[in-house]
């Protein structure tokens, strides 16, 4: 019988599993240091978000999918399952061993089929493959897309965009997604969200490298209602020390392998902090606004972005309250900047500050256009989120002859 990883750290659903085969699967999964069960639903239809939520950041989730009750709605609860929760492995259990079933739960999405009475050797045997599998997609690389945005000066719209961002990228929850508020002091992002401070924040955890894993992570993150989670910034006025760059460059390491997505939320200025998530991030937001120190301080951060060599490509230029009517036109801006800008955000002031001062975000489903152009972005990101490897891959080889991107810490 094969034996399951000690550090793994594993969460178990059930979706109508018969008591019998329930009680098996608890009795086996408590020899698994480690290994929780979060509980068995009693019904197939619109689960999927339920256990994607429950089974949180467990590193490794697992789902029993009885097969029995209803066999077409567990297929396509494992269907919906494997395309809004890849990373959910199922489970079918079932007591029926035709292949033609075995077969059409395979294709559905499931990682084991396994036959009731449940045998203790296979379902340890399912989960050390899990374990196995998953260490293994680890080793190559595959992580969480960080995106650092950072405005050109204080008020551009950081913090409205960034939140935005991440919610439209956490997708009600069906992607795991991190909201950090990088200000060593007043930071706003948990007040825009309708949300209590968190007594510790991003900083405190930098500090406590040493000791980084998802058990001490879940102390410190605020939950929103849509299931995105926020790290938050310190209660304080006046600013703490915070971490240092290598802590946080470490920490942000560690939370992109948590992950899908990691927003960090910058205050103005490329400070040691801002740097050390920069060097992080698949993606460098420069939030301005059609004014003349805006757009000179983006020039200065792309000059300085690019002395330390990080490729253009990687530094999106994202014009907040744009109007077609604005002070400055769209061409003088992007003469001086010399580039294209990326994104152009419009100015929806009434909206952005309704939703600040109730805390009630803006969704796609406000049909706006400052939610559709927050939703083109977030879709831009989430498309090209298998080429996490391919972009790391590129990364190493640039660094390695003359370097793109320069770790701050070196
Ligand atoms: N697209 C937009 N249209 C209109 N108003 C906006 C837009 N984005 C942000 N704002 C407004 O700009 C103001 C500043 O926004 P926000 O606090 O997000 O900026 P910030 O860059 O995070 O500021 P700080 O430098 O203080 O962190 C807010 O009043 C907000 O309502
Ligand atoms: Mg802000």
């Amino acid at each position: 019988m094969a034996t399951v990883e000690k550090s793994a750290r594993i969460a178990v659903m059930a979706v109508c599993l018969d008591a019998t085969s329930y009680q098996a699967v608890l009795h086996f999964i408590s020899g698994v240091p480690g290994t929780v069960m979060v509980g068995n639903l009693d019904h197939y239809v619109g689960v999927e978000r339920e256990i994607g939520r429950a089974l949180d950041l467990a590193h490794i989730r697992i789902c029993f999918i009885d097969y029995d009750q209803n066999t077409e709605e567990a297929l396509w609860t494992t269907e919906r399952l494997r395309s809004e929760y890849p990373d959910v492995h199922s489970f079918a259990v079932s007591a029926y061993s035709e292949p033609e079933a075995i077969i059409a739960a395979m294709r559905a999405g499931c990682a084991e089929y396994l036959l009731k009475p449940m045998q203790h050797e296979r379902v340890l045997d399912g989960l050390a493959r899990v374990v196995a599998k998953q260490k293994k997609q680890a080793r190559s690389g595959v992580r969480g897309k960080v995106i650092t945005l950072v405005g050109a000066k204080g008020g551009t719209g950081v913090t409205s965009l960034a939140l935005h961002l991440a919610l439209e990228l956490s997708d009600q929850g069906k992607r795991k997604c991190l909201l950090v508020d990088q200000h060593l002091a007043l930071g706003d992002a948990s007040l825009y969200l309708g949300m209590g401070r968190h007594q510790y924040s991003f900083y405190e955890l930098a500090g406590n490298g040493d000791r980084l894993d998802e058990e001490l992570l879940k102390g410190f993150l605020l939950h929103h209602s849509s299931g995105l989670h926020l790290l938050d910034s310190p209660e304080a006025v006046d600013a703490i020390h915070g971490a240092p760059p290598s802590a946080v460059e470490h920490t942000l390491a560690f939370l992109a392998d948590t992950y899908q997505f990691v927003v960090v939320d910058c205050p103005p200025g490329l400070t040691d902090g801002t740097r050390a998530c920069i060097s992080q991030s698949e993606q460098v937001a420069i939030v301005m606004t059609a004014e003349l120190p805006s757009v000179r301080n983006t020039v200065r951060y792309m000059e300085h972005l690019s002395r330390l060599g990080y490729n253009s490509s990687s530094i999106h230029v994202v014009l907040n309250r744009h109007s077609k009517k604005g002070p400055l036109s769209d061409e003088r801006i992007e003469k001086a900047l010399g580039r294209e800008i990326s994104l152009r955000v419009p100015n929806s002031y009434n909206e952005v500050i309704r939703a600040i001062n109730t805390g009630a975000p803006i969704t796609s489903a406000n049909k706006s256009d400052f939610g559709a152009t927050i939703q083109k972005w977030a879709h831009e990101l989430a498309s090209s989120a298998g080429n996490n490897k391919v972009k790391a891959m590129a990364m190493a080889a640039a660094q390695s002859d003359g370097g793109m991107r320069a770790p701050f810490s070196r």
